[in-house]
């Protein structure tokens, strides 16, 4: 696959979306639509050689990309696909083979991309589909010779050719030479007045160079996200994807089409995702772990053998191997959670490194806090890390025992072997070794509920 080159057209700002962010912004199976058009380029056609033409909200759009080295082309005005390409001129390559991709199709794989290039014999070559509902596609009109004779869009069609099923997925592999050749040669449609890619088959065809067709079998490849329906529609198929993709390597999913896994997760063999469980990001998973009922994992990583319990929420965290979470433990954001570590439920934890075989059970709030290992954190105890100006931090020791209900008021230090009484609010360091009482002494008065009667 020699001298590929794509063009990806993104300028677009979707009107049908009724919606304020540029349609390709939009998310489906996590991530942007056209980042999974980037996706199934990948591997096929180096990022320097991929073109995407930026529109509507471009800074955004680049800001999104630009980590993948791709190249951008502004299209300041959209006058129709036809003309998003030919601004592209100056960059594009003119020799080899050019892919043009509309980036608002998650749906391809990159098989099917390259069984277009293997395919194309000359002139171009596009896919195509047959479907139940072609409504908002492009028809196919074919030549006696079967060839593509023309394509014709929705608005345009007389009644013969509205009834026709194959449609238009909008990619395309074409010789480049021909392409530059001819895109500059197309004319406004007289009713839009955009210049309309789909009207370059014509163009090629009066000079002699035929366009044939790849036709797939499964329409589902190329649906075509121009409202949010669709966008549900292909958010739960990449969403199947994956679920299919983690069950087939060796993941157990339990009632996989309640699941919410994103494109960009990994999980490790022998692991399990109960239902409702949803994992989004950059998230690892190891081997042997369990991702509890209701669950939301975002941006972390799991070791190996994790449980998480049930309705759990784990955002920008790393938890070490064998560790337990949950039920209802809220890990809200930068921790680190040591091996073989318990966090209970209604426990959370923000910005705290909580070390090897620590245990905070139940009903606790962690925050800016450093605590080692083997630390007992009783129920209820509550870092006070903020005094309404500041943030400051809570460090506890190797082995401390916290008692429950204490009030650690920040900054503070307890030192490792120490004791914290239950109950206490502690304001000063309590030495290693040490039994820190932040309370009143109790008094119990005798006789007092005779004399109250
Ligand atoms: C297009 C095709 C139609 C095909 C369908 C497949 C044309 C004229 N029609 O219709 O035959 O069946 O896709 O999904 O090509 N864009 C730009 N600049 C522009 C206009 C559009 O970059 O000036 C981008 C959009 O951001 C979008 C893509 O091109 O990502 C396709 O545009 P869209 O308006 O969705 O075209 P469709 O009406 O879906
Ligand atoms: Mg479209």
């Amino acid at each position: 696959m020699e001298n590929l080159s794509a063009i990806v057209l993104a300028a677009g700002l979707g009107t049908r979306m009724k919606s304020r962010k540029a349609k390709v912004l939009h998310e489906a199976g996590g991530l942007a639509l056209v980042e999974h058009v980037l996706r199934a380029l990948e591997g096929m056609v180096p990022a320097e050689q991929v073109t995407v033409v930026v529109g509507h909200q471009a800074e955004a759009v680049e800001k999104l990309l630009a980590p993948r080295g791709c190249q951008f082309a502004l299209q300041t005005e959209q006058r129709g696909t036809g003309h998003a390409v030919a601004i592209c001129r100056k960059q594009a390559r003119h020799d080899g083979l050019t892919l043009l991709l509309y980036g608002d199709c998650p749906l391809l794989k990159a098989s099917t991309l390259r069984k277009l290039v293997e395919q194309h014999a000359g002139g171009a070559t596009l896919i195509t589909v047959n479907v139940a509902n072609p409504k908002g596609y492009g028809r196919i009109v074919r030549a006696a010779d079967g060839s593509v004779e023309a394509i014709v869009e929705q608005k345009a069609c007389t009644p013969d050719q509205d009834a026709i099923r194959e449609i238009n997925s909008g990619i395309y592999c074409i010789d480049s030479e021909l392409l530059w050749k001819y895109v500059g040669q197309i004319t406004p449609n007289p009713a839009s007045g955009e210049i309309y890619l789909t009207d370059l088959v014509e163009v090629m065809r009066r000079h002699g160079h035929l366009t044939r067709a790849l036709v797939l079998e499964d329409p589902q490849e190329i649906l075509g996200i121009n409202q949010r329906v669709e966008l549900a529609q292909a958010d739960g198929i990449l969403r199947a994807r994956k679920a299919e993709e983690l069950m087939l390597a060796g993941v157990t999913i339990r009632q996989p089409e309640t699941v919410s896994i994103d494109a960009t997760v990994s999980i490790g063999m022998d692991s399990v995702v109960e239902a409702f469980a949803q994992i989004r990001g950059n998230t690892e998973i190891g081997e042997n772990c369990r991702v509890g009922a209701g669950s939301v994992i975002r941006d972390s990583r799991l070791g190996d053998g994790v449980d998480v319990g049930e309705y759990c929420f784990v955002g920008t965290s790393v938890v070490e191997a064998g560790a337990h979470l949950g039920p209802f433990s809220r890990l809200r954001q930068d921790n680190h959670v040591g091996e073989g570590a318990h966090i209970g439920n209604f426990v959370e934890l923000k910005k705290t490194k909580f070390g090897k075989g620590s245990k905070a059970m139940h009903l606790a709030y962690l925050g800016d806090s450093e605590i080692g290992p083997g630390v007992n954190i009783g129920a209820g105890t509550i870092t006070c890390n903020y005094d309404g100006r500041v943030k400051s931090t809570t460090s506890i020791g190797e082995g401390a025992f916290v008692g429950s209900n204490s009030t650690l008021v920040a900054p503070v230090t307890i030192e490792g072997g120490s004791y914290v009484a239950a109950g206490s609010v502690i304001t000063k360091k309590v030495a290693k070794g040490a039994l820190g009482v932040g309370r009143s002494r109790q008094t119990n008065i005798e006789g007092w509920v005779e004399r109250k009667k």
